[in-house]
């Protein structure tokens, strides 16, 4: 598959996820009934509505390599999803990055109000739990053990801490070691997080785990480079989010200390080194090894 047909691949997928994330988000769903108007019409407008999709349609991918039912990955996938949608909406405040566009639409505090903004972000979060908690399709064990993997690649030892450490290096110099641990943990923790939720769902052994979440911490990394790069080369029109916007407020990140043509070299190389991690798995982790190279030459 060339990338142009793993991005419309990406895309069919993007669909099915954003359909089952407007059924998460219904009103009369049990989890939510009864939730104030205005705070669900926050949660949906940060939810649906645009997205890669990118770590939902991964979980599922690892799933399905291990030969889980498509249906078992679901509610991890929209659980993570949701994890997501609320890190970006809190990312956008203006205590944190201060932006007004996102997904090509203007931010949720812009589109609403901030203290909206701050709760539909805690509502999403707490709902992703709630919908690994009812996945009837999987065992009370699985559910228990994505719940606690959940938990710390969101929270302060995960993405959440990451992105202190990410608003607090505003104002110091960072080391690339201490950048790349920044990087691992605000965005390659939930994306790692994918891939154990997917080996988890199937019931893999610790080993087949292991490389798995391994391939994943590489996409992270690789998926903030990228991410870091575009807001270098790229404008908001094509992103749907401001670009310029690190140097400007002083981020810390790999291409602003090494530069855009070293990045690209160590964006072939993490892919290569994904490559390397799925070649057991031969022809059945095509679809990976295409999601790594999307990963790291996407323009969106
Ligand atoms: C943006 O994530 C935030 C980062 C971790 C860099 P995505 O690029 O996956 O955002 P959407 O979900 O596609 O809008
Ligand atoms: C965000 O990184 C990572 C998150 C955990 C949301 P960025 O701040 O670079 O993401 P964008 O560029 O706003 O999407
Ligand atoms: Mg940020
Ligand atoms: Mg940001
Ligand atoms: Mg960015």
């Amino acid at each position: 598959m060339a990338s142009g047909g793993f991005e419309a691949f990406l895309e069919a997928r993007a669909d099915e996820i954003e359909t089952a994330l407007g059924a998460a988000l219904d009103p009369a769903s049990p989890l939510l009934s009864g939730t104030p108007e205005r705070l669900l019409a926050a949660m949906r407008y940060a939810a649906l509505g645009g997205g890669k999709r990118l770590r939902p349609v991964l979980l599922a991918e690892v799933a399905a390599l291990l030969g889980a039912p498509r249906q078992a990955a679901l509610g991890p996938a929209l659980a993570l999803e949701c994890i997501h949608c609320y890190s970006l909406v809190h990312d956008d405040l203006p205590a944190m990055d201060d932006d007004d566009l996102r997904r090509g639409r203007p931010t949720v505090h812009r589109a609403f109000d901030e203290a909206t903004a701050i709760l539909a972000g805690d509502a999403l979060l707490t709902l992703a739990f709630g919908l690994v908690a009812a996945e009837a399709t999987l065992a009370a064990q699985a559910r228990v053990a994505l719940v606690a993997a959940l938990a710390r690649a969101a929270g302060a030892a995960g993405m959440v801490g990451g992105q202190a450490l990410d608003l607090g290096a505003e104002t110091l110099t960072l080391s690339e070691s201490e950048i790349a641990t920044m990087q691992a943990m605000k965005t390659g923790a939930l994306i790692a997080q994918a891939c154990e939720a997917g080996a988890i769902v199937a019931g893999a052994d610790a080993e087949t785990r292991d490389r798995l979440v391994r391939y994943g911490e590489i996409v992270g990394l690789a998926f903030q480079l990228a991410d870091d790069l575009l807001d270098e080369t790229s404008d908001a029109a094509t992103l749907g989010k401001a670009a310029g916007k690190d140097a400007a407020r002083g981020k810390k990140t790999l291409p602003s200390l090494h530069g855009q043509d070293w990045t690209r070299r160590r964006l072939d190389a993490l892919v290569a080194e994904a490559e390397a991690l799925l070649a057991p798995f031969g022809d059945r982790a095509r679809t990976l090894v295409e999601l790594a190279r999307f990963v790291a030459i996407r323009s969106r």
